[in-house]
């Protein structure tokens, strides 16, 4: 099967070009100014588009169970949103619980994964290091899951510095990498207790508990273990100047260090949290300020940021509501998966921070080549999968929750004002989104990831 895109602004890895793409049976067949489409069963004009490689979300919690509720995506609601909204392949966060093997998470995951929208790979989260987990690592990497994550943070999640360590030391040696959640565990638990006898139960405490140098203390501590590790470091979700200035001083020292930023730490900020509905932004790390999102946007335009992915983690304000009387029981975690391309759109690019091509690379480009999927995904070239979004730059809309697809009844974007939007999504050749309607489900696939391309090194 042939279809043609006509007239698109491709953007391809080194440049933006006006031009047509064809795509046959799933794979883009060329790339040039003006191609003949005779034979197309399909023809899309994608004139004034940009025609982007399929978005690569790199961070997302679908079906997640916490000690006491469970996210309210699951992959199927999930992956359809982010399709909708430009997404291809997502990475979700398999979690290993403590008495659990990496194995048994990883069948359970795919299970959960059954039914979605769009392809899938799974970072492996370990909530504890020992001679048992590490005996896995190879039956891992066979399995296609060559990233992992570690937190600093959450009773049920935490592993200590020297298991951090070995991880990232063993990890490397199998040209694997693992992401580290950054934040200092000890300091947040005595500002919470702090808070709570002062009487400060509101959701803005939460931010209160957590200021920018929780975060650096915890990048700086992680930069620090991967240099001493000689290991590539990976920060997951940064939010802050500080942190920030962190890794750059990691670089300057020659360490190989990777960024993922999200949206919302663009975009939203401390005073969010003062909304009648305030409890939708409680996530960890927690917003910032306006200082904080310029830091990042700039980092983005420096080429400092590698990729932004949503931390996409939805609950709603029933679930919210379990911290009504204490802040520190609230869920943590937002909505996003549908909207990270319109919002990095107007945000990044249309102000100027970024351009088309950087928001190619910050969205799909660099997750592709670190994640071990490139270059089958994350770029349009002849041979590369056709997972492809059409992105409209000139359609404003306002995101909200009753137009997003996530199955949550509340967005922390409602009301923003969109510049742009995703218009049509090809997965694998499929035109599974055509003018912004999903009009095919169900046809995502596992992605067994290869080894990671440390384009950094
Ligand atoms: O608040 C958040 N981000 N929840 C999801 C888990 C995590 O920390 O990434
Ligand atoms: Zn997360």
């Amino acid at each position: 099967m042939r279809t043609l895109l006509k007239k698109g602004r491709l953007v391809l890895e080194d440049r933006v070009l006006e031009g047509d793409l064809l795509i046959e049976d799933g794979i883009i067949a060329a790339i040039g100014p003006e191609l003949d489409g005779a034979g197309a069963s399909e023809t899309v004009d994608a004139n004034g588009c940009y025609v982007f490689p399929g978005f690569i979300d790199t961070h997302t919690h679908f079906d997640l169970d916490l000690a006491t509720t469970s996210t309210a995506d699951n992959f199927v609601t999930g992956t359809r949103a982010a399709l909708v909204g430009g997404t291809t392949a997502v990475l979700d966060f398999a979690t290993q619980d403590k008495g659990m093997t990496m194995l048994d998470a990883y069948h359970k995951w795919q299970k959960k994964a059954e039914g979605s929208s769009c392809h899938y790979g799974f970072h492996m989260a370990v909530s504890e290091w020992n001679r048992e987990r590490i005996a896995e690592i190879d039956e891992m990497i066979r399995l296609g899951i060559t990233s992992f994550k570690m937190y600093m943070v959450y009773d049920t999640m935490r592993v200590n510095d020297g298991q951090i360590y070995d991880a990232v030391k063993r990890l490397a040696k199998k040209d694997c990498i693992i992401g580290v959640h950054c934040e200092n565990d000890d300091i947040i638990k005595a500002r919470v207790g702090e808070l709570l006898a002062e009487g400060c139960t509101a959701p803005v405490y939460h931010a209160d508990s957590r200021p920018n140098l929780v975060e650096a203390d915890g990048v700086s501590r992680l930069m620090d273990i991967c240099a001493l590790a000689e290991a590539p470091a990976w920060v997951v979700h940064l939010s802050t100047k500080e942190g920030l200035a962190e890794a750059r001083k990691a670089r300057a020292r020659g360490q190989e260090v990777y960024l993922e930023t999200c949206p919302q730490y663009l975009v939203l900020e401390r005073e969010d949290y003062l909304q009648p509905d305030g409890a939708k932004f409680v996530m960890s790390p927690p917003l910032r300020s306006k200082s904080d999102q310029k830091a990042l946007l700039e980092g983005m335009h420096a080429n400092e940021i590698d990729w932004v992915g949503t931390d996409h983690c939805s609950f709603t304000m029933a679930q919210k509501a379990a911290g009504r009387d204490d802040f520190s029981k609230i869920p943590n975690g937002g909505a996003g998966v549908q909207n990270r391309a319109e919002l990095v759109y107007t945000r990044g690019v249309v102000p100027g921070y970024i351009t088309p091509l950087q928001m190619g690379k910050l969205l799909s480009e660099n997750a592709a080549r670190l994640f071990g999927m490139f270059p089958k995904k994350g770029v349009l070239r002849v041979g590369s999968d056709a997972d492809i979004t059409v992105f409209d730059p000139h359609c404003p809309h306002t995101i909200s929750a009753a137009a997003n697809l996530h199955n949550c009844d509340n967005s922390p974007y409602e009301g923003y004002a969109a510049a742009g939007k995703t218009r049509d999504v090809f997965l694998s050749g499929i035109h599974a989104v055509q003018n912004g309607m999903l009009v095919r489900e169900g046809l995502g696939r596992y992605i067994p990831r290869n080894a990671c391309g440390r384009y950094r090194k």
